[in-house]
C-alpha cells in the first residue's frame, strides 16, 4: 500500500495489491480524475491520461484555447457553471447570490493510518500500518472558502474511503448548498446499476438495470436513510457475476438523508456522486466556521459481487464496528414481541423466558410496552420508567429475576420519539421537530423528538442511563419508527433551518456515542419498523441491527441475500418466529425457519410455550447447533451461491477462516413433482481438500464441490413423493462440510 506524490507531473497515485486510483492537478489547479481500477504499475507521469477534446457547443476556460474544456474532463471535486454542467460534488450560495466558485489546489499532507471523523461514524485503523491517507487542501480565492479532500486507501482490500471538509476561511458567511462526499468521474458507462430498494417488510430487494445516458439515482428525504433505498450501490460490468469480473461498490457511511446518483453524460461518461442529499440541505458557513462530510467508502473487485461483498464485510465488521461485541459471537436471543405484543405482566415474560432458557436460550428481550401509560402504540413514547401494574420490581427486579434463571437481559427504547399522550409532551411540547403554523403528521401516532437540540438530547441520555446504570441491562434494542415530517427545529434561526435534518442525525450519533462509552458491555441492536435504518453509520455504534420486521423465512431469503451485498453475517438480526407468520400467514416448516435464520444473530421471536413437545425437542437442537458452529456462522466468508431473485431456489455458504469448515444453507420455496436433477456449485473450498458432508458421510474434494457441483435433488426427483416427508413446499437444508485432511 502507498500513497505517492509525483512533484513533476503533479500526480497522486494511491495504492495496494488490489486498487490504483490516480489524480492530478491538472493546468486549472483542480483535481483531476485520471483512472481507478485495477492495480497497475506505478510511473512518473500519467498525463496522457487526462484526454481533451474540442467540441462544438462546448465552453472553454482559456482565452484562445479551444482544448480544455470541464465538460469534457474528469474531476475529483467538480463545481457548477465554469464550462462543466454536469451536476457538480460542492455549490457554495455565496452573499452576492453567486454559486460559483473555483477550487484550486494549494497543498497536501500524507500521513499514515487514518484520522478521526470528529461526531461521525466512520471506519477506522487500530494501527497505522493499516491504511494510509492523503489530505488535498483546495482553495476557492474568491471566497476564501478551502475544501479538504481526503482519501484513505487500506492494506487490506480494494478500499479508499473519502471525505470533505469545508472552512470558510474568508471574511462573510455562505451557504453550502450541496457537499457530497465521493464523486468520482469514470471514462465510460459500460456498467450495471445495482440498488437495494423496497419498503418496511420488503428492504433491500435487488433491482438492475444498465446505465444509460441521463441520471439514475436512489435516496432518502426521509430523515432516515429508509426501507426505500439504501446508502449503497454497486456498478458492475455486465459480464462480471457473482464470482469474478469487475464491480465498484459504493456505502454511505451515515444514517440520514442520502444520495447516490449516476450520471452518464452524452460521450457516456459516469460521473458517480454519493453524500448527504442535497434537497432539504443548507449549512451556513460563518467565517472560520467549517463543515465535515459524513465518510463514503468506495470498494473496486476484481472477483465479482462476493469479493466485494466479502471486503466490505471484512471491513464493516472489523474496522467500522467497534467495541467488545466487535469480534464475539452475538447472544442467542428471544424477543417478547410477536409473543405477546403490547399484551403482557412480569409473570407471563418470566414464564416465557423460563421455557427459553430451558431450550437454551442466552438473553431475554424485553421489547415495546414496558414503560409510562403504554398499553397501545397511541400512548407513553418518551416515559422511561417502568409500568409498575405491569412490572412491579421495576426493570431492575426484572432484570435480576432473569439473572437469577441464568439469562441476560435486554430491553427496548425509542429514544427520538414522543407520543403526545405522555408524561414528557406534557412537559415539553415543544421539543419535537414541528414547522410553525403548519400541520403536526404523526406517524405511529408519534412524533419526532428534536435531536438537532442538545438539551434534548442530554434529557433523554439522563433517563436512558438512569435505568442502564441502575439495572442489569446488557443489550439495548434502539428502534426508531417513523420519518420526519414538517421538520424545523424552534432553536434554529430562518437561516438554519436546512441545517436540521443534518443537526438531528448528528444529535442521535451524539446520544449513541455517550451510552456506547459509558456501557462498553452492552449490546447495541439498531431497529427502524425493521430494516429502515439498516446503514453503515449504525453499525458504527450497533454491531447488529434488525433486519425487517417481516420474519417469514421465504420473505427473509430476499432480504437477507440482498443485505449481504454489503453487511456482514454478523450484523443481520434473524429471528425464528411463529407458524403461521404474523406478517403474511404462511406457514413454514420449523427447520426452514431456523435454516435462514442461522446466517445472522439467530434468536427466536415467539413464546415457546405455545409449541408441541417435538418442536421444543427441534429448537432444542437447533440451539446446539448454532452454539456449535455460531462463529463460523456469523464470521465466516459468506458467498451467495444462488439467487432468490433468480429462481425458485436459494444457497449461500459461509467458509472458516482456515477453510476447513463450511456450511451451506440451501432452500427451495415451492415444490416440483418429478423435478430436475439440481446441483449447487459451491464456492471458497480448497481443492485439494476432502470435505466429508456430515449428514450423509459422503467424502469429496473441494474440487468436486466447486466445480460440479453439491447434489441437491432429493426423492422429488422421481414418480413418487408421497412417503418422503420433508419435500414440500418452503423446503431447506443444511450442509455441514469438515474437512478430514
Ligand atoms: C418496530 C420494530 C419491532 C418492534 C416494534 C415495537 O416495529 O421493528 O421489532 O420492536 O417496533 O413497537
Amino acid at each position: 500500500m502507498a500513497i505517492i506524490y509525483h512533484e513533476s507531473s503533479k500526480i497522486f497515485h494511491l495504492y495496494n495489491d488490489t486498487v490504483s486510483y490516480i489524480m492530478m492537478v491538472m493546468k486549472n489547479g483542480h483535481l483531476g480524475q485520471l483512472y481507478c481500477g485495477k492495480k497497475i504499475h506505478d510511473k512518473e507521469d500519467f498525463t496522457y491520461l487526462l484526454e481533451k477534446a474540442g467540441r462544438s457547443m462546448t465552453s472553454y476556460l482559456y482565452e484562445g484555447d479551444r482544448t480544455f474544456s470541464l465538460e469534457h474532463t474528469r474531476q475529483e471535486f467538480p463545481v457548477y457553471g465554469t464550462t462543466d454542467y454536469r451536476q457538480p460534488a460542492v455549490e457554495v450560495l455565496q452573499e452576492n447570490g453567486s454559486r460559483i466558485s473555483d477550487f484550486q489546489y494549494v497543498s497536501h499532507c500524507i500521513r499514515a493510518g487514518k484520522p478521526k471523523l470528529e461526531g461521525l461514524p466512520a471506519t477506522y485503523t487500530e494501527t497505522d500500518s493499516e491504511a494510509q491517507t492523503v489530505v488535498i487542501t483546495l482553495q476557492d480565492v474568491v471566497t476564501g472558502m478551502r475544501a479538504e479532500l481526503s482519501y484513505s486507501i487500506f492494506e487490506e482490500g480494494g478500499v479508499i474511503a473519502r471525505n470533505v471538509r469545508l472552512v470558510n476561511n474568508g471574511t462573510a458567511s455562505v451557504h453550502l448548498t450541496q457537499a457530497m462526499s465521493l464523486c468520482l468521474d469514470l471514462p465510460d458507462c459500460d456498467y450495471e446499476w445495482l440498488q437495494f430498494s423496497g419498503c418496511w417488510a420488503r428492504e433491500r430487494h435487488i433491482r438492475h438495470r444498465r446505465l444509460v445516458q441521463g441520471t439514475q439515482a436512489v435516496g432518502s428525504m426521509r430523515g432516515n436513510s429508509s426501507h426505500e433505498h439504501n446508502p449503497f450501490m454497486v456498478l458492475k460490468r455486465p459480464t462480471a457475476d457473482e464470482r469474478q469480473g469487475e464491480v465498484l461498490g459504493f456505502s454511505f457511511v451515515y444514517s440520514g438523508n442520502f444520495l447516490i446518483q449516476a450520471e452518464v453524460d452524452a460521450h457516456d461518461v459516469t460521473r458517480v456522486l454519493v453524500g448527504i442529499h442535497p434537497s432539504c440541505f443548507d449549512w451556513k458557513l460563518e467565517s472560520g466556521a467549517s463543515f465535515q462530510t459524513p465518510e463514503a467508502v468506495l470498494v473496486y473487485s476484481d472477483q465479482g459481487l462476493n469479493g466485494m461483498s466479502q471486503t466490505f464485510h471484512r471491513l464493516y465488521q472489523k474496522r467500522l464496528a467497534r467495541g467488545c461485541w466487535r469480534d464475539r459471537e452475538r447472544p442467542i436471543l428471544l424477543n417478547n414481541w410477536e409473543a405477546t405484543y403490547f399484551d403482557f405482566d412480569e409473570e407471563q415474560l418470566i414464564g416465557i423466558a423460563a421455557r427459553a432458557k430451558e431450550c437454551g436460550v442466552e438473553l431475554f428481550v424485553l421489547d415495546d410496552g414496558w414503560f409510562g401509560e403504554r398499553r397501545s402504540d397511541r400512548a407513553g413514547l418518551g416515559d422511561w420508567t417502568a409500568n409498575p401494574r405491569l412490572l412491579p420490581g421495576g426493570i431492575t427486579g426484572l432484570a435480576e429475576r432473569m439473572e437469577e434463571m441464568g439469562l441476560q437481559f435486554g430491553l427496548w427504547f425509542e429514544p427520538e420519539m414522543v407520543n403526545k399522550d405522555s408524561d414528557f409532551y406534557r412537559r415539553h411540547s415543544d421539543w419535537i421537530l414541528a414547522t410553525p403554523g403548519r400541520s403536526q403528521s404523526h406517524g405511529r401516532y408519534q412524533h419526532v423528538l428534536d435531536f438537532s437540540r442538545k438539551e434534548v438530547v442530554d434529557e433523554i441520555y439522563r433517563m436512558m442511563s438512569g435505568i442502564l446504570r441502575e439495572a442489569k441491562v446488557s443489550y439495548v434494542k434502539w428502534d426508531m419508527n417513523r420519518s420526519i415530517t414538517e421538520c424545523y427545529s424552534a432553536a434554529l434561526p430562518a437561516d438554519r433551518q436546512g441545517e436540521v435534518f443534518h443537526r438531528y442525525i448528528l444529535g442521535v450519533y451524539d446520544l449513541y456515542e455517550r451510552l456506547t462509552a459509558e456501557f462498553p458491555r452492552v449490546l447495541f441492536e439498531s431497529c427502524a419498523s425493521g430494516g429502515g435504518r439498516f446503514d453503515p453509520g449504525m453499525l458504527y455504534y450497533a454491531p447488529q441491527g434488525w433486519t425487517s420486521d417481516d420474519s417469514d423465512a421465504v420473505e427473509r431469503l430476499k432480504i437477507q441475500y440482498g443485505t449481504s451485498f454489503c453487511y456482514p453475517l454478523s450484523s443481520i438480526g434473524s429471528h425464528v418466529s411463529a407458524s403461521p407468520n404474523h406478517q403474511l400467514l404462511r406457514r413454514t416448516p420449523l427447520h426452514t425457519r431456523a435454516n435462514v435464520a442461522y446466517f445472522g444473530t439467530f434468536g427466536y421471536e415467539l413464546d415457546l410455550n405455545a409449541l408441541t413437545g417435538a418442536e421444543i425437542t427441534q429448537v432444542k437442537e437447533q440451539i446446539c447447533f448454532m452454539k456449535k458452529y455460531r462463529r463460523l456462522l456469523q464470521f465466516g466468508t459468506f458467498y451467495r451461491l444462488q439467487s432468490p431473485f433468480e429462481g425458485n431456489e436459494t444457497a449461500w455458504m459461509t467458509v472458516s477462516e482456515d477453510r476447513k469448515t463450511a456450511i451451506v444453507g440451501w432452500y427451495r420455496v415451492l415444490n416440483h413433482v418429478n423435478g430436475n436433477f439440481a446441483r449447487v456449485r459451491l464456492a471458497g473450498l480448497r481443492p485439494d481438500y476432502r470435505y466429508r458432508s456430515v449428514s450423509d458421510g459422503r467424502i469429496c474434494y473441494g474440487d468436486e464441490l466447486m466445480y460440479l457441483g453439491l447434489i441437491t435433488s432429493d426423492d422429488t426427483a422421481s414418480e413418487t413423493g408421497m412417503d418422503v416427508k420433508s419435500c414440500g413446499d418452503f423446503e431447506s437444508r443444511i450442509y455441514v462440510l469438515e474437512s478430514v485432511e
